[in-house]
């Protein structure tokens, strides 16, 4: 990265953080740093700019607490399809208003950053390192009760392909389990990565 480049992501952070602290609640701030932290961990072991990793981390929540007739209104003016699953419960769409509210109000032009905050709930085939790399932190932030340090030793010491097929599956299983729907994307994610893992591993 540029030093302008980064001069101008570490202004926009500023931007950011005070609009979560009014946004988010405690303790969903506190969650965000986590996130933004562990983004930073994951970029550095998986050759990404950790200040975009930060920067999606501390962003993707922004829209956690917004209303639904709000995230609704968002969240059209994204171009994609609302599933009937997000229109079930639209505050699973808060990934996609998050995404039109940095692009229009914070003026964020960097797409792999946009399209990981857009794609962090569910995933998406053929997401950039980056946004897997923020729906990985997301799910194993030191803050989740179901993390353990073993664990995250052993998440670690994965390929970021194997990774995110171990963190989406345990989610997968996670939902199932709660007898929740599984949104239809993340499960085409899991099939294109277990391909991409064939041929990472020449299988
Ligand atoms: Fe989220
Ligand atoms: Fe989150």
């Amino acid at each position: 990265m540029t030093s302008n480049t980064e001069t101008k992501v570490n202004h926009v952070s500023d931007k950011i953080r005070c609009y979560a602290l009014g946004a988010e609640k405690p303790s969903r701030y506190a969650h965000s740093i986590r996130v933004a932290e562990t983004a930073v961990i994951l970029c550095k072991l998986y050759n990404v700019d950790p200040e975009l990793g930060y920067l999606a981390g501390l962003a993707h929540d922004i829209c956690k607490e917004m209303d639904n007739d709000n995230l609704l209104s968002l969240a059209q003016t994204d171009g994609l399809e609302i599933t009937s699953l997000e229109e079930s419960k639209p505050s699973l769409l808060h990934g996609r208003g998050a995404a039109v509210l940095l692009e229009k109000q914070f003026d964020i032009t960097e797409k792999s950053v946009l399209e990981a905050v857009r794609y962090h709930t569910f995933g998406a085939p053929g997401m950039s390192k980056l946004a897997q790399i923020l729906y990985i932190a997301d799910k194993i932030e030191p803050g989740r009760n179901y993390i353990v340090q073993e664990k995250m030793d052993y998440y670690y010491s994965l390929s970021l392909t194997n990774l995110l097929i171990t963190v989406v599956s345990e989610n997968i299983s996670w939902l199932e389990n709660q007898g929740k729907k599984v949104a239809p994307i993340s499960r085409s994610l899991l099939q294109e990565l277990k391909k991409t893992f064939d041929k990472e591993n020449d299988v």
